[in-house]
């Protein structure tokens, strides 16, 4: 049976303990793991998306994220602690609720990761292009954005997926470092942010609050509407859980990482949606019957030509300084992204890669997306299938949608770690935990509602697309893993296959 074919737990922390990649990473560094990859796109440019969904009202929506997203992050540092090894929810649903399910989480994460790492390039794009423009250098408008949002093909966003590719394919060995500087400049700038903006907020900036109210399910806009698509800013905390084989004391250090750059974030937030709006106000952009336009649309495309609206802006932090009289800190600002950008895509393309290597290895891929490299010891097959899909996303489609179409994989995989967790409590009750949910009979439960509000309050197309995207993927699975995985095959330890000598030296972590 289908729902039987589950991984034992036993042998899946076996494989870990005798792949034994070097541990390196203390709760410190993970929570700056954390920090770069939570920081990015949402905050940076999601929050003019945010404002035309919601107007002043976004702020309610950026707590509504943070509160789905700790619940969340309770529930996976569970299991994270439990079963530190790569390959985050697709591995522990295989452990817990079986193949069929583990794939679809596996498959879902590709909107997760993939589609994310194409949302934070054209973010990135965004910012470039506007520093581009202060330094007197127009691309022609058709290779600024995608076809969807007054353009053709957005260059730079499929330029900057290639070069991350490239990198990641050469290894990212001694890049904590850099990690650490780059979650330093994004700090800073969100600093200086809050620091011009917040005292410069007007009363009259937050009226009307509520210029298109609570929302309402498939429709993609309202304050719910808003949280679905912020929540795209708090995803990242789970690539914490990623780096688990490479961690030392893993089931102290990684609940620390997720939930502390979790906090982290959140503050930063709260205070910067404050300042945003509070200093040049968010309404949204309406139609003639006064309904908001859906972000990344030609529609709202054209009504925002020749605007200087925060909801328009692509580059929507900057922007407001710019507006604000303060030029020269808004191009700092661009700096800031245009510098820090990057590695959250990287850290989104090698999440997707570990977890196409964990899959390929236990078999429900082909064996060739496993493969490493001779010299570079890299993953370099999956790596380059993953950019180049990746730099096409980014170069044909508008940030918003590529982040909805990702909270939709992101918030799915949410729903199963939570419901696994509860699942696991049960069948076994006394297996060593490391880290407990706190009450998860309450927390795992409140955390599946949550993610199930925000995944109902995506817009309709959305829904669509990651319906559609399952039913590609149950396919694949029954023409292919079906019957080639390893547990199909009757190998379900770490002697099976290639499990133990593909494994690649990522020891340094996926920073950039
Ligand atoms: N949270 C990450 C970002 O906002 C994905 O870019």
């Amino acid at each position: 049976m289908l729902f039987q074919r589950v991984k034992p737990l036993d042998k899946i922390l076996e494989t870990a303990e005798k792949k034994a990649l070097t541990r390196q990473l203390g709760a410190f560094q993970l929570t700056l793991l954390g920090i770069g990859a939570i920081i990015g796109t949402g905050i940076f440019v999601l929050t003019a998306e945010a404002g035309q969904k919601a107007g002043p009202a976004m702020m309610l929506a950026f707590v509504i994220a943070a509160v789905v997203c700790a619940l969340a992050a309770l529930a996976y540092s569970e299991l994270a602690s439990m079963v530190p090894v790569a390959g985050s929810a697709y591995t522990y649903t295989y452990a817990v609720m079986g193949e069929a399910i583990a794939w679809t989480v596996g498959w879902a994460l590709v909107l997760e990761y993939a589609v994310a790492a194409g949302a934070v390039a054209v973010g990135w794009s965004g910012y470039m292009n506007g520093l581009l423009s202060s330094a007197g250098i127009e691309l022609p408008m058709a290779l600024k954005t995608g076809p969807m949002d007054g353009g053709a093909f957005n260059l730079l966003a499929f330029t900057i997926s290639l070069v991350i590719t490239g990198l990641l394919v050469l290894g990212t060995s001694k890049s904590a470092k850099v990690n650490a500087v780059l979650v330093l400049i994004k700090v800073v700038a969100l600093t200086a942010f809050v620091i011009i903006a917040v005292p410069a907020a007007k009363d009259s900036n937050f009226q009307p609050f509520f210029p298109t109210g609570w929302g309402s399910p498939l429709g993609g806009i309202g304050v719910l509407g808003a949280a679905a698509s912020i929540f795209f800013a708090y995803v990242g905390f789970d690539a914490v859980s990623t780096a688990a084989e490479e961690t030392k004391n893993p089931n102290r250090n990684i609940p620390i990482g997720l939930i502390g750059s979790l906090l982290v974030c959140t503050v930063f937030y709260m205070l910067v949606g404050y300042g945003a709006v509070g200093a040049i106000g968010s309404q949204p952009m309406l139609d003639a019957a006064g309904v908001a336009f859906h972000p990344g649309t030609p529609q709202m495309a054209a009504a925002c030509a020749g605007s200087d609206a925060l909801v328009c802006s692509k580059e929507p932090l900057a922007h407001v300084l710019k507006v604000m009289g303060f030029a020269g800190w808004g191009n700092a600002i661009g700096l800031a992204a245009a510098l820090a950008l990057p590695s959250v895509v990287l850290m989104m393309i090698y999440g997707q890669t570990r977890i196409f290597f964990t899959m390929s290895r236990d078999g429900l891929l082909p064996e060739v997306l496993s493969r490493v490299h001779p010299k570079f010891r890299t993953p370099h097959v999956v790596t380059m299938v993953t950019g180049v899909f990746v730099a096409l996303f980014a170069a044909m489609f508008p940030v918003g949608i590529l982040a909805d179409i990702s909270n939709s994989g992101t918030l799915f995989a949410f729903m199963a770690v939570s419901l696994g967790v509860l699942i696991l409590r049960k069948r076994e009750p006394n297996r060593h935990r490391p880290f407990r949910t706190p009450m998860a009979w309450v927390v795992c439960p409140l955390a599946i509602a949550g993610c199930l509000l925000l995944f109902l309050n995506l817009s309709i197309y959305t829904i669509g697309l990651f319906f559609g995207w399952a039913v590609i993927g149950l396919i694949v699975y029954a023409l292919y893993g079906y019957r080639h995985s390893d547990l199909a095959r009757g190998i379900t330890g770490p002697e099976g296959g290639n499990t133990m000598d593909a494994e690649p030296k990522f020891h340094e972590g996926p920073q950039a």
